[in-house]
């Protein structure tokens, strides 16, 4: 099995065992435990865990103590996705393939799922009896600002529709929105390592932040060019709610080579790591070709 499809599956099952695990009364399965396995366990391609295993792994770290920092950021990330669909955000009713959790709990329980997850993200690190408490400390912090910037990015978002913005504007929103909670999934797997170098950390940091930014450019070409059976979730969804995006300010040629152009500079970075960087260019390169 490819170490993509390892991390993969380790992350669903560690998300699978928690989930079920919070709720130790059996004899009421509360609405809100159904719409947070419903969101969470539906799939997506696990990206943000994959890097902080990936990142970790590169230091030696043992991976049995990545496990609560790869769920707690995929949590976030699923909780950011609920309140995304949502008809007061983009109000999209498919994701991951699935309906979106509004369209069959309620605007109500999906709220309160998002809640709740991003609640629990906090507490599996928390929790975790494998690190120690100064690291810890210092993941939920990073964890705690890089939601928050998540939120100012979607508060951005939304603040914007139908306006004319300029590309300035365009690369702050997708570098706080998505391209926090993709810093925060890199540096995690170096925060772990008590003894990495100031030098290696300013390359993860300066790396995680060109993939960060890639991300969201490429996700809106992929809105553009991309089905909704492949992509899980409606295409064109940012031009129907007259979202300004990349491909609306640059073109789709002028996006695709942006993207391109971000990723070949985190390629670039990595060579200078002090550990052998091949694990992180391979997942970069998967990332840049990815089709949905
Ligand atoms: C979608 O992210 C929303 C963004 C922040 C770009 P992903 O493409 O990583 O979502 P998954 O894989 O469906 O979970
Ligand atoms: C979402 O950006 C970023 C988040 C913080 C969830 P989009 O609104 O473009 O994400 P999709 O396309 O719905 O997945
Ligand atoms: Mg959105
Ligand atoms: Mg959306
Ligand atoms: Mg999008």
């Amino acid at each position: 099995m490819e170490i993509l499809e390892v991390y993969r599956e380790r992350v669903n099952s560690h998300l699978e065992n928690y989930l079920s695990s919070i709720s130790p009364d059996n004899s009421y399965q509360s609405e809100l435990n159904h719409i947070m396995k419903y969101s969470v366990l539906a799939g997506g391609k696990r990206f943000r865990p994959i890097l902080t295993y990936t990142v970790a792994n590169l230091f030696g770290i043992d991976v049995k103590k990545v496990d609560s920092s790869a769920c707690a950021i995929e949590l976030i990330h699923i909780y950011s996705l609920i309140h995304d669909d949502l008809p007061s955000m983009d109000d999209d009713d498919i994701r991951h393939n699935q309906p979106s959790s509004h369209k069959v709990y309620g605007e109500a329980q999906a709220i309160l799922a998002g809640d709740a997850l991003q609640a629990l993200a906090f507490e599996i690190i928390a929790s975790d009896h494998l690190t120690s408490p100064d690291i810890k400390v210092k993941l939920l912090s990073l964890l705690s600002l890089s939601a928050f910037k998540m939120a100012e990015g979607q508060s951005i978002d939304l603040s914007i529709v139908s306006k004319e913005v300029d590309i300035d504007l365009l690369n702050n929103l997708h570098k706080k929105k998505t391209g926090a909670l993709l810093n925060c999934s890199v540096m995690f797997g170096a925060i772990l390592n008590p003894y990495i170098s100031k030098k290696d950390l300013s390359i993860l940091d300066s790396f995680s932040n060109h993939i960060g930014l890639a991300y969201q450019v490429q996700d809106d070409v992929l809105d553009v060019t991309t089905s909704d059976e492949v992509l899980g979730k409606r295409q064109n969804s940012d031009s129907e709610k007259n979202k300004p995006s990349y491909p609306s300010i640059l073109g789709l040629d002028g996006s695709v080579k942006k993207y391109e152009s971000l990723y070949q500079e985190a390629l670039d970075e990595i060579v200078f790591l002090s550990v052998d960087e091949k694990p992180l260019k391979n997942l970069t390169v998967k990332l840049m070709k990815r089709s949905f």
